[in-house]
C-alpha cells in the first residue's frame, strides 16, 4: 500500500485546549506590542485571511513523516535562518528551491530512499533572541525579532514591534508559497540535466572523481527514466514540497489556527510543519501548550541541556497516544557535545516505545564568532556532528531519519570550509545573513554528497522519487 493511502488515525482531541489556551502559560520570546488595540485589529484581520496551506496537505505530510519514522524515507528540511521581506524575490526563492531539490535528488539517488522535502520558508520570519534589548553606545532599543515583528535597523521606529507586520508576514508567506507552487507545478527544468547544476566547485574537492561519478550517474538515471517515459517525467516536475517555520509568535499562529469541514480538531494552516525552538520548548510553557492541540506534525528542537526525564514528559504531552507521524525530534547539540548528550536521550525515547522521527540540525550547536566578531560555522563541524549523529543512532539501535539545515541557493560566504575551503578573509566578501550563517549552494550540495557517502553501505529499503 502506498504511504498516502495508509490511514493515520489520530485518536482524540486534546483536553482543556483551545487555540488561545497558551495565553494562560508563561510565554517567552514574545514581542511586547505597545498598543493592545492595534494588535487586536491586526489579529482580527489575520484570522479572516485565507489559509496558506490545506489540512489534507498537512495530513499527507504526517503520513510521509510516519514513513520516515519507519525508515522508509528520509527528511530533508532546509532554508534560511530567517527570511526577510526584502528577500521575497523570484531569484532568491527559485535558487533556494533549486538547491533543495538538487540535494534531494542526490539523497534519493544515493540513499535509495524517497526524500520528504520541507523548506524553512514561506513563514520563517520570527527569531528567538538571547536578550530582549540591544545596546549600542548609550542607546538601548528592543532587539530585532525578525521581520514579522520589527525592523532590523537600529532606530526606535524600526525596532518598535508593529502588528501590521503580522499581516505583511502572512502576505509575504503567501507570495513565496504561490511562486514555489508555480515553479513546482511548471516542472523545474534545471533539475532534469545535471549539466545545469553549478558544479565548478567539485574540482576543488579531494573527492572530485567520486562526485563526478555521482553526478553522471544521477544524470544517467534521469535520462534513462525519461527515455522510458518518452517525455520528461512528471514525478520530477510535481515533487511534493512542504513548508515549515518556527512557531514562535503565538498570536500569529493562533490567528491561523482553523477548523475545517469534514475533519475534526484544529489545524495551524499557516504552515505544514511548525517546529518549537530550543528556547521555547519548556514543557510547561506556552509554545508546547499551543502545539499540543493542533493536528499538524510538530518538530521540537532538542539541545544539550534537555534531560531524559524532560524529554519523556514532552513526548507524553505532545503525543499522548503515540500517533505515527506526529513528532519529529530535531537534535542540535554541537559537534563536541553530541557524543555526551545524545545517547541518553535516544535511550529515553526507546524506553518509552515512543514513535518519533529523529533528525539532526548540525547548524545551531556549531555557531562561533571569529576574532573580529563575525558569526560563522565551520563546515567540518557541521559535517562532524552529522557523521556522529548517524553513528550514535546506529549504535543505540535507533535511526537518524533526516537533516535540518540553514542554507541558501546563493554563493554567500558565511560558513567556513567546504571544498573551496572558505577562510575568514572570504567571510567579508559575500556575508549577507542578518542572523545565522548559512551553507551556500556549493556547501549544501557537498553536504548532501557527504551524507550519501557516509550512508553508503547501509541497507537500501525502497526506491522511488
Ligand atoms: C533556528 O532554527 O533558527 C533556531 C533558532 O534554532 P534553535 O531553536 O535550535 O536554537
Ligand atoms: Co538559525
Amino acid at each position: 500500500m502506498r504511504s498516502s493511502e495508509r490511514s493515520i488515525t489520530p485518536v482524540r482531541e486534546a483536553k482543556d485546549w483551545s487555540p488561545a489556551s497558551w495565553q494562560t502559560r508563561p510565554a517567552v520570546q514574545q514581542p511586547r506590542y505597545p498598543d493592545a488595540g492595534e494588535l487586536e485589529r491586526a489579529l482580527v484581520k489575520l484570522a479572516a485571511l485565507p489559509p496558506l496551506v490545506t489540512s489534507w496537505e498537512v495530513m499527507n505530510l504526517r503520513r510521509q513523516i510516519a514513513d520516515a519514522q519507519e525508515g522508509r524515507s528520509f527528511l530533508l528540511q532546509g532554508g534560511d535562518c530567517a527570511e526577510s521581506f526584502d528577500d521575497c524575490s523570484s531569484g532568491l526563492i527559485s535558487n533556494r528551491l533549486k538547491v533543495l531539490l538538487q540535494m534531494s535528488l542526490v539523497l534519493v539517488h544515493g540513499l535509495k530512499l524517497p526524500v520528504v522535502r520541507v523548506g524553512r520558508f514561506a513563514g520563517q520570519y520570527a527569531k528567538p533572541r538571547s536578550a530582549d534589548v540591544e545596546t549600542r553606545g548609550d542607546v538601548t532599543l528592543p532587539c530585532y525579532r525578525g521581520d514579522i515583528v520589527n525592523g532590523v535597523d537600529f532606530t526606535e521606529a524600526a525596532r518598535r514591534p508593529d502588528p501590521q507586520r503580522l499581516i505583511e508576514g502572512h502576505s509575504h508567506s503567501a507570495l513565496t508559497m504561490n511562486f514555489v507552487r508555480a515553479l513546482i507545478d511548471g516542472g523545474f527544468a534545471d533539475l532534469h540535466h545535471p549539466e545545469y547544476w553549478d558544479l565548478d566547485w567539485v574540482r576543488y574537492s579531494p573527492l572530485q572523481n567520486e562526485y563526478q561519478r555521482m553526478v553522471e550517474s544521477i544524470g544517467d538515471s534521469l535520462r534513462f527514466m525519461e527515455t522510458l517515459h518518452g517525455a520528461p517525467i512528471g514525478s520530477f516536475s510535481r515533487v511534493d514540497f512542504y513548508t515549515s517555520h518556527e512557531a514562535l509568535v503565538l498570536h500569529y499562529e493562533q490567528a491561523q489556527t482553523r477548523q475545517v469541514p469534514r475533519q475534526w480538531g484544529w489545524f495551524n494552516l499557516s504552515t505544514h510543519f511548525p517546529w518549537i525552538g530550543m528556547r521555547t520548548a519548556d514543557v510547561d510553557g506556552a509554545h508546547i501548550e499551543y502545539c499540543r492541540g493542533i493536528r499538524n506534525p510538530i518538530g521540537v528542537k532538542v539541545g544539550p541541556s534537555v534531560k531524559p526525564e524532560q524529554l519523556k514528559r514532552l513526548l507524553a504531552v505532545l503525543n499522548p497516544d503515540n500517533e505515527p507521524g506526529r513528532l519529529t525530534l530535531i537534535h542540535r547539540m554541537g559537534a563536541d557535545k553530541i557524543e555526551q548528550y545524545l545517547p541518553a536521550l535516544v535511550e529515553a525515547v526507546k524506553s518509552e516505545g515512543a514513535r518519533v522521527l529523529w533528525t539532526c540540525d548540525p547548524m545551531h550547536g556549531n555557531t562561533e564568532s571569529t576574532n573580529v566578531g563575525v558569526k560563522t560555522r565551520r563546515f567540518e563541524n557541521i559535517r562532524g556532528e552529522l557523521d556522529r549523529a548517524f553513528d550514535i543512532h546506529a549504535a543505540c539501535g535507533s535511526r537518524l531519519g533526516g537533516v535540518h539545515l540553514e542554507l541558501t541557493g546563493e554563493n554567500v560566504t558565511e560558513c567556513l570550509g567546504g571544498a573551496r575551503d572558505l577562510t575568514e578573509t572570504d567571510l567579508a566578501r559575500a556575508y549577507r545573513s542578518t542572523v545565522d550563517p548559512r551553507l551556500n549552494y556549493e556547501q549544501s550540495i557537498e553536504l548532501a554528497m557527504l551524507i550519501v557517502r557516509k550512508q553508503a553501505g547501509s541497507a537500501p529499503v525502497a526506491r522511488s522519487v
